[in-house]
């Protein structure tokens, strides 16, 4: 709904501007002509534009008044207090003065036949009569930056200049036609001419204007490159309304300190080697792809809770480095595998050594944190399960299958290397858990379990209390999230189809065959906000949190990096001008995430799950939703809360890695850590 109207709104007010433009055309040359004839027409083109112009403007009118109808006040107030009058004031001045007092004109004075004198001449040239038509263009185009270019929340320059400038061209063309009115009523012949030296002059102003907006976006491109070095220690700060933190960096702690346990000898040692390898699908097709041991995707590993895990990354032949993210393991900081934040990227013939213990049970994935966006749709991730401590060794009554998907570039969508039906067999009675992993970017992908009611058990890696069981409900799963999915294997196949068409999925029968059944229209989407039982929480809505951030989010054409694009912003800016969250260790943090934008952002915050307390107002009240990837849809807003328990410098950025790569990306800082990484133009870390 939010995201149709923004769309609405922002598709009419350029139609507006559009008609408002040639409306303020026709209204301004309405005065030239050498026969009263031909001045009546052109009061009526006037008229019929103006009309034409009503239209849109109305419409993104009605878009704005169905925000300020269906949303908090956050999603309109500057909405309906600047858009909705700049685009609509000028226009009711053009029908509330300018027409009436050109139809009167019309009427009184047009209708004999013959050449029009001065006070025709200048009655139709006044400029309490057209600048109204010249100042609904003006303010709808003003109206269409707001939309387009000015973040919210606003910055005070960034929302006074547009106005100012609105202000000024009114004057200026206000002064412009009183010079005209003059001559007008000093009985210029200027009027019965051509138009060709209007148009002409017309034309230059325009190039100038177009050349003067070519030297400011090429001035913003680039102001908004990036420093040689920056070090994401450094930086605007919001302390989210609780104490100030000083930022001593003499004395603070490096991250290169925040390591796992480094003498005691591991329980899991793995090699993982970077390497890019042709590789193939089940179907024949090929990848040229960015592999982890040559495979795609990369091996699953699977620990014990408990476990002290050794990963040694060594990278053969990827130019552009890498780096290893354990995806929702709350690691300690040094072992996040950020490039440029909490270790280097590791280039051609390097090698770095990872070491954690597994304490948190679940279903999670690792990635490269290196030029993400392009090494992870390359394919350097894998799927990572942590098994609980106290399960069996092995159970013969459970089976355990991960659905790790993803969107191969030209070749489509796969499960690891599966890219149509993979089938299992599995005996009646057992018990199964699927773990479901999206390691896309940007797509938000749908999943339909038939054959079975089913359970989701957990969320991002944790378990919930009592999940009721589901009927053919449809799971949407975000970029980076997971699901765990649990049933028992009746005596007839059971058919996970991953997307809508049903050609991709898992075939699970206790015989082996089957065949993949018809997928109906899934009579609900699963929700979390209340599945499952409540259990009590350490922390809710009502605790007193030390720290309160807010996080808007929201897109506008802006700069990132030296170029000029769509961005999508955070708190009104990209990454490296969006103040990092400062916390204490121990604090107690709530973040408001407010989605203003019109896509959907999964955002991720690195070594912390977060409570989910509410949705749109409405108190999360199923078992605990501790998500470490929350998708957050356009108009959509959230209250999560965590404790600050894990010191370091963590990224929080958007997982739509795309989104990601144009500065979505800020991070949470704890006093007195520092580190001795950079990003910059002189590093090789590009963590996004
Ligand atoms: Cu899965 Cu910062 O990433
Ligand atoms: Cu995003």
């Amino acid at each position: 709904m939010y995201g149709s109207l923004t769309g609405m709104e922002l598709g009419f007010t350029l139609l507006s501007v559009i008609c408002a433009w040639i409306a303020a055309n026709k209204a301004s040359n309405a005065v030239y002509g050498a026969a009263k004839a031909k001045l009546s027409r052109n009061i009526r083109g006037t008229t019929v534009w103006a009309a034409i112009a009503a239209i849109p403007a109305l419409a993104a009118i009605l878009s704005i008044a169905g925000i300020a109808a269906t949303q908090p006040p956050l999603f309109w107030k500057d909405r309906l207090l600047i858009q909705a009058p700049l685009i609509g004031f000028p226009l009711l001045v053009v029908w509330g003065y300018s027409l009436p007092n050109l139809w009167r004109l019309k009427r009184n004075s047009l209708r004999s036949p013959g050449a029009p004198d001065r006070t025709i001449r200048s009655a139709l040239a006044a400029p309490g009569v057209i600048a109204p038509f010249q100042a609904a263009a003006l303010g709808a185009a003003t109206a269409l930056y707001f939309v387009l270019v000015v973040p919210s929340p606003f910055r005070p320059l960034q929302g006074a200049l547009p106005l100012f400038l609105c202000v000024l061209a009114v004057t200026a063309l206000w002064m412009l036609h009183d010079g005209r009115w003059q001559r007008a009523l000093g009985g210029s012949t200027e009027f019965e001419r051509r138009l060709w030296r209007r148009t002409l002059a017309k034309l230059g102003v325009i190039c100038v204007a177009a050349g003067l907006a070519g030297i400011a976006v090429n001035a913003g491109m680039q102001n908004s490159r990036l420093p040689e070095h920056l070090n994401m220690a450094s930086g605007p700060m919001d302390f989210g309304g609780g104490t100030a933190l000083s930022h001593d960096v003499a004395q603070a702690v490096s991250v290169a300190m925040l390591t796992g346990p480094r003498k005691e000898q591991p329980d899991r040692r793995i090699s993982l080697t970077a390497e890019k390898k042709t590789v193939r699908l089940s179907s024949g097709k090929t990848v040229d792809a960015w592999t982890f041991n040559g495979e795609v995707p990369g091996p699953e590993m699977r620990f014990r809770q408990g476990e002290l895990v050794e990963v040694t990354l060594t990278n053969r032949d990827i130019d552009e480095g890498v780096t290893i993210h354990w995806h929702g393991l709350d690691v300690p900081n040094a072992e996040d595998g950020v490039a440029g934040a909490t270790q280097d990227a590791v280039m051609p013939g390097q090698s770095h050594v990872y070491r954690f213990r597994a304490e948190q049970a679940g279903t999670f994935w690792y990635h490269s944190h290196q030029h993400s966006q392009e090494a992870v749709s390359k394919g350097l991730f894998g799927a990572l399960i942590v098994e609980p401590a106290d399960s069996a060794k092995s159970s013969r009554q459970q089976k355990d299958f991960t659905v790790i998907s993803h969107l191969w570039d030209d070749s489509g969508f796969a499960i690891g290397a599966n890219d149509g039906v993979w089938r299992e067999t599995v005996a009646p009675g057992t018990q199964v858990r699927l773990r479901l992993i999206n390691t896309d970017d940007w797509v938000r992908q749908t999943y339909r379990l038939s054959g079975t009611p089913f359970r989701v058990a957990a969320i991002d890696g944790t378990e919930l209390t009592e999940p009721g069981e589901l009927r053919d409900a449809e799971l949407r799963l975000t970029t980076g999230g997971r699901y765990d999915v649990t049933f028992e294997m009746p005596d007839r196949p059971v058919y996970l189809s991953v997307g809508r068409d049903g050609k991709l999925g898992l075939l699970i029968s206790p015989d082996g065959k089957g065949d993949v059944p018809a997928l109906e229209k899934a009579s609900s989407v699963f929700d979390p906000t209340h599945y499952g039982k409540r259990t009590e929480a350490p922390f809710g809505p009502d605790s007193e949190f030390d720290r309160h951030f807010t996080m808007v989010l929201d897109n506008k054409l802006g700069f990132y990096d030296g170029s000029w694009n769509f961005v999508y912003t955070m708190n009104g800016k990209v990454f490296p001008n969006t103040p990092m969250f400062m916390v204490r260790e121990g604090d107690l943090v709530k973040v408001t995430i407010v989605n203003r934008g019109s896509v959907d952002h999964p955002m991720h915050l690195h070594g912390h799950h977060a409570l989910v307390l509410s949705r749109n107002g409405e108190t999360a009240d199923g078992s605990l939703w501790w998500s470490d990837t929350l998708d957050v849809q356009p108009g959509e807003s959230y209250e999560i809360a965590f404790r600050a328990d894990n010191p370091g410098l963590w990224m929080d950025h958007c997982h739509n890695l795309t989104h990601a790569a144009v500065g979505m990306t800020m991070h949470l800082m704890y006093e007195g850590v520092s580190t001795p990484y950079a990003v910059g133009s002189e590093t090789a870390n590009r963590p996004e």
